[in-house]
């Protein structure tokens, strides 16, 4: 069921895309990517930064999800996208509409079949797809993906447990699982790359290995036949997984995100489904576990992500700033020309590089407020931690945006304001307009209320004089020059 061969670019490999992966994934060429993984976000629409949630557990995911999910004018044009084509995905969009109705769901399969088929089309003839999700979509989603694969494709439901965190719900069971869907490109039984993964034998398992040979080596006798232990693998890995933690329980691992999945899982998955050198891609790669994994075994890997802040995070992660980065800006030049093709882009963009500040994550006018951050210290003489900043992508700000903007920070009672410029905003009149609220003292050192940055000045590593600031995905405080 591979798609038509559509003329485009093998993707750079061991690089990270920044934007929304459809539109990435329609550019490249197909049959070009071993293996995809991906961990779509319920929220992903509504929020640019889902590297965390409030809540994990839980029916908290399904409240995010409806939410989130709404039927609207996007999915309606999703929607009418398949409704105008042929072939069995569109047909079962069309019959999942006549079951769910212009729903919450609907809206979200349809996001979901648009991406999952441009992976599919993707994938060479001996890939494999591993999606990861949970049960409040599971169901819907691997029906998707039946249509989509086709007969034969689905190699199995991995279940992944963790050990129960929290109380659950009054009534239910408490949900201490996610569900991986994992399918192959290729119909064809011994087609497709799988290394069948073994866990280490149980001490019970390897006391069956009671009888020693005259060479000393021990082994178990079944029906004449004798198996040794020093050539055991182990045990074959099942298709339920309970001996994978979180990455939430290593100390070592964990960078604070609560959407992080742990090294060991993707380990496993990208073992089994590659060989060293393939070509590994993680379409909704939030942190980087996915590409940290892929680059330590050995292959070639992909991320692509949504959130500028993400593919910050993965840099730093992996020690490496200067991974290249597709879709971002890289001068001052090419920010100027984002700033006009993609304001809002833009924005998120820029608050990103704003140390300690979250985006808005909705492209509505919030009272002249881009992003939001919170210092780590309380203020000596101020009694809230809240830190504002607003973006201007214009060539020449009006001074009545940052009078404006400094009303917006007295309203709100923020600690400070950051106001962000293209390039540096430092007229006479700027000076005076900034002169004017107070400052404020943290540990004894004084800032201002009012402070003006721009993207020049970061191009230039002039970093704003702000106070120690929180991380707003971890709530810790960011350690000086890290993102953790
Ligand atoms: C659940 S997190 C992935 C976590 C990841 N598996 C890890 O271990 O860090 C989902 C990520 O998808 C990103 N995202 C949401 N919508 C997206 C889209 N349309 N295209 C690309 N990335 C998207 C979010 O920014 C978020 O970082």
């Amino acid at each position: 069921m591979s798609g038509p061969l559509v003329l485009g670019h093998v993707p750079a490999d061991n690089a990270l895309y920044y934007g929304d992966c459809l539109e990435w994934m329609s550019k490249w060429a197909s049959e070009s990517v071993d293996l995809i993984y991906l961990d779509p976000p319920f929220n992903s629409k509504q929020d640019y930064n889902m590297l965390y949630s409030a809540e994990v557990a839980g029916d908290a995911q399904y409240r995010a999800f409806a939410d989130t999910w709404v039927w609207d004018d996007a999915a309606a044009d999703r929607y009418e996208r398949f409704d105008g084509q042929v072939g069995d995905t569109a047909r079962a969009i069309r019959g999942l509409r006549r079951i769910l109705g212009e729903s919450g769901m609907l809206a979200y399969l349809t996001y979901m079949t648009e991406r999952l088929a441009e992976c599919h089309r993707l994938l060479k003839p001996t890939g494999s797809l591993w999606l990861h999700c949970d049960p409040t979509a599971s169901h819907p989603l691997k029906m998707v993906l039946d249509v989509i694969f086709g007969p034969g494709r689905f190699r199995n439901e991995i279940i992944w447990c963790y050990p129960p965190k929290g109380r659950g719900p009054a009534k239910g069971f408490h949900r201490k699982h996610d569900v991986l869907l994992y399918y192959s490109k290729s119909g064809h039984k011994t087609a497709g790359t799988f290394h069948r993964p073994y866990t280490p034998l149980t001490a019970s398992a390897r006391a069956k290995f009671s009888m020693t040979d005259q060479d000393g080596r021990k082994y178990k006798e079944f029906k004449g036949r004798r198996t040794y232990l020093d050539e055991s693998k182990g045990r074959p890995v099942p298709s339920w997984w309970t001996d994978i933690a979180p990455a939430g329980q290593s100390r070592i691992e964990y960078l604070g995100y609560e959407t992080q999945k742990p090294v060991k899982l993707l380990s496993r998955i990208i073992e089994t489904c590659t060989n060293r050198g393939d070509l590994v891609l993680d379409p909704f790669c939030g942190c980087g576990t996915t590409v940290s994994a892929a680059r330590s075994l050995g292959r070639r890997w992909v991320g692509i992500d949504i959130s500028s802040f993400a593919v910050d995070v993965i840099r730093e992660r992996l020690e490496d700033r200067t991974i290249p980065v597709y879709g971002i800006p890289y001068d001052l030049l090419s920010a100027r020309r984002m700033a006009v093709d993609d304001p809002f882009g833009f924005e998120t963009w820029a608050v990103n590089r704003l140390r300690g500040f979250v985006p808005n994550t909705r492209q509505v006018a919030d009272g002249g407020i881009d992003g939001r951050g919170r210092l780590a210290d309380q203020p000596d003489d101020w009694h809230t931690r809240l830190a504002l900043a607003q973006v201007k992508g214009s060539k020449h700000p009006p001074i009545d945006g940052l009078r404006a903007f400094s009303s917006v920070v007295d309203h709100r009672k923020a600690a400070l304001g950051c106001y962000v410029t293209v390039d540096p905003f430092d007229t006479e009149s700027a000076r005076r307009v900034r002169a004017q609220p107070a400052r404020i003292h943290v540990g004894g050192y004084p800032y201002r209320r009012l402070n003006r940055w721009s993207i020049a000045d970061y191009f230039d590593n002039r970093p704003p004089p702000l106070p120690p600031m929180n991380n707003p995905y971890t709530g810790r405080k960011m350690a000086q020059d890290s993102l953790f």
